[in-house]
């Protein structure tokens, strides 16, 4: 008899969290409508949705501070709640962490730190240290919260959260407090350290910069559901429709209907394989995917088959961001603005005259509604 290898037992693992066809309902309303998520040891999935889709209701229900109307929660492949049976929420081992991660202010740092820890003193002093020196904070050991900065106490929030070995960290909106800035670096730091912890992280964001940045998987909620799950390059380079693609950046949309599986716009043909003849469609690219190109005595660049047939449009507002320009163009075919953004010190002056092509591989064709 064959024996697995270990790479295929492992991947054969449980999954540290499972949710299995979540609901609850607020007033006859599902706020949290079917969700399915599964989470390994030392991945981070972000939730990522608008606010009031149900990100916060779905992680309070695994912390079981709430209770859900239909589905099941695992963890590591055991049934910790259903609607009848429930582990109660201090002894599911999740890790909790919101955005007034609240300190407790009369104890130093080391006992914040030291708060959910059982066992021997000499034990819990060690792990103590050892989380501060992984959040870079060995030296505020004995000073009490109000002396360190914003971003050191979120600090010291995420190794008492940690300190107890939680197998899944629910982190919700965590980095919001903070200044833009300081974000960034904290992020990193915080990533790094849930991974030495190989502890499953569940991290509820309304920000699609944050879930790209720390996501290992992005599930997209909206309304209740998750409309789209995947790594961030996939969920950013393939969304389901146009709120998807919407959610990440600004969009641009023509409208068509299509004829012989082509949708014939001013651009140009788009592909549209399988939709069926005099379906309306919404052609949605982003403002950064658009290619300008100069005009030539009244002509634009020849068309290609990967860029299509250039439109003409005139500047009607140019901003320079920095790292990157924005315009958006009147264009001559029906007169609607189209937004391009522009990488580094590209900044047309208004009213000039240039020629817009849209790269095919950069679009999406959906049917409307
Ligand atoms: N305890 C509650 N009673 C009634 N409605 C609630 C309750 N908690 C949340 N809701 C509603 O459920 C929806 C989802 O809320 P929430 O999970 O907090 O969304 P998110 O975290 O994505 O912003 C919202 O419409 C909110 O108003
Ligand atoms: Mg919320």
């Amino acid at each position: 008899m064959n024996t697995a290898p270990a790479e295929l037992l492992s991947t054969m693992a449980p999954p540290r969290l499972e949710i299995r066809n979540i609901k609850r309902f607020f007033d006859g309303r599902p706020v949290v409508d079917d969700v399915s998520l599964q989470i390994q040891a030392g991945q981070v999935t972000c939730l990522l949705g608008p606010s009031g889709c149900g990100k916060s209701t779905t992680l309070r229900m695994i912390a079981g501070v709430e209770m859900q109307d239909e589905g099941e929660i695992y963890v590591d492949g055991k049934l910790i709640c259903d609607t009848v049976f429930r582990v109660p929420p201090e002894r599911r081992e999740i890790g909790l962490m919101f955005q007034d991660f609240a300190l407790f202010p009369h104890l130093s740092v080391a006992d914040n730190v030291a708060f959910g820890l059982k066992g021997p003193k000499d034990q819990k002093r060690a792990r103590v240290e050892e989380l501060l020196a992984k959040v870079s904070l060995s030296k505020y050991i004995d000073d009490y919260p109000h002396q360190l900065s914003g971003g050191e106490q979120q600090r010291v929030a995420l190794a008492r959260a940690l300190a107890p070995r939680p197998r899944i960290m629910l982190m919700d909106e965590p980095f919001s407090g903070l200044d833009n800035r300081l974000r960034d670096g904290i992020r990193d730091e915080t990533l790094t350290l849930l991974r030495e912890e190989d502890t499953a992280v569940l991290l509820v964001t309304h920000e699609p910069e944050e879930a790209m940045r720390m996501a290992d998987e992005i599930a997209l909620m909206r309304g209740g559901r998750i409309v789209q799950q995947g790594a961030p390059y996939n969920v950013y380079t393939r969304p389901v429709d146009k709120a998807a693609v919407a959610f990440f950046s600004d969009v641009n949309v023509l409208n068509a209907q299509v004829n012989g599986a082509l949708a014939q716009t001013p651009f140009g043909q788009f592909l549209a394989p399988g939709v069926p003849d005099g379906t309306d469609v919404e052609i949605v690219f982003r403002p950064q995917h658009v290619r300008i190109d100069f005009d030539r005595a009244g002509k634009g660049p020849l068309p290609t088959p990967s860029d299509g047939v250039p439109a003409r449009g005139v500047v009607e507002r140019a901003r320079f961001l920095g790292h990157e320009s924005l315009v958006e163009f009147r264009m001559d075919f029906d007169g609607s603005l189209l937004k391009v953004t522009v990488p580094n010190v590209f900044l047309p002056e208004v009213g000039r005259v240039l020629w817009l092509t849209v790269p095919r591989n950069r679009c999406f064709v959906f049917p409307k509604g």
